[in-house]
C-alpha cells in the first residue's frame, strides 16, 4: 500500500484528485465511488476542474435499503448535490433502495461485471467498514443485502432528524466485489478513525476488520490526516 500524509482534508482532495486525474489520463473509464463525508473534497476539486468523465461510468458502493434517490439521505441524492451534477459522467450507477433485494443485487453485480472498475474510492467505516461490508462479512461476498450495525445506525444517525429515521438495512457492493477494482484509493480522516487504519494497514488480515482486505489488493492507495494516522 501506498501511504500519503496530508495536513487536512482539502489538501487531501487535492491528492485524491491527483490519483483520479492520473487515473483518466492513463485511459480509466470506470469509477467506483463512495459517499460518506470523506470524499467529498475530492469531489469539490474535481467539479471545480476541467477533467471530462463525458465517457466515463460510474458505479456507487451502496444504498441505504427503502429510500428513493429522492430522498436527501439517499445516496443518490449525495451523489447527484456533490458530483453529478456538476460533473456528468455517461452513465451513473447506485443501487436502487427501492428495488427487491435479490433482484437488484443480482442487477448490480451484473453491472459491475459488464464495468470492470478501474479507480475505485473509498472511505472507512470507524468499525472497518468499507462499502457497507460490516465486520464478519466474508471475504469473497458479492453485492448484497447488509443488516448494518449499531455503530454504523450510531455513527450515521447525525445524518437524519431522528435515530429511529436511520435505515436499518442497505445494499452493498461486496468485499469480492470492491477487490475486483483495479486500483483502490482509501481515504480516512480524523481521530475515530485511527484504529481502523492502523488495524487495516498493519494488523492482521481477517474479516473481522474488512478494510484489512486490501492487503491483499495489488494497488492501493490510502489517503490519511494526522490524526487517522496516528497509531500507525
Ligand atoms: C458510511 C458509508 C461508507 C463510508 C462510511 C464513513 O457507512 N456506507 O461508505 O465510508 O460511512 O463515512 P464518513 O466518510 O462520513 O466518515
Amino acid at each position: 500500500m501506498k501511504i500519503l500524509q496530508v495536513s487536512d482534508q482539502k489538501m487531501g482532495g487535492q491528492a485524491g484528485y491527483n490519483v483520479f486525474a492520473e487515473a483518466l489520463a492513463n485511459g480509466a473509464t470506470v469509477f467506483g465511488l463512495a459517499t460518506g463525508s470523506t470524499p467529498i473534497s475530492i469531489y469539490d476539486v474535481i467539479t471545480a476542474s476541467d477533467l471530462d468523465f463525458s465517457n466515463a461510468v460510474s458505479i456507487n458502493l451502496d444504498e441505504y435499503k427503502g429510500l428513493p434517490g429522492t430522498h436527501e439521505q439517499s445516496y443518490r441524492y449525495f451523489m447527484n448535490e456533490h458530483l453529478f451534477n456538476k460533473k456528468p459522467f455517461k452513465e451513473s450507477y447506485v443501487p436502487d433502495g427501492m428495488a427487491d433485494a435479490a433482484t437488484e443485487t443480482a442487477r448490480y453485480e451484473r453491472i459491475i461485471n459488464d464495468n470492470p472498475i478501474d479507480l475505485q474510492i473509498l472511505g472507512l467505516g470507524q468499525n472497518g467498514h468499507i462499502g457497507f461490508n460490516e465486520p464478519g462479512t466474508p471475504f469473497d461476498s458479492l453485492t448484497h443485502e447488509v443488516t448494518l450495525t449499531q455503530s454504523t445506525i450510531d455513527a450515521n444517525a447525525r445524518f437524519f432528524a431522528d435515530e429511529n429515521d436511520v435505515p436499518r438495512y442497505a445494499y452493498s457492493m461486496g468485499i469480492g466485489s470492491i477487490m475486483k477494482a483495479k486500483q483502490i484509493l482509501l481515504v480516512a480522516y480524523g481521530e475515530n478513525k485511527a484504529d481502523a487504519v492502523a488495524a487495516m494497514i498493519e494488523g492482521p488480515v481477517t474479516e473481522d476488520m474488512p478494510a484489512s482486505v486490501l492487503q491483499r489488493h495489488p494497488n492501493v492507495t490510502v489517503i490519511v490526516d494526522a490524526a487517522a494516522a496516528a497509531k500507525l
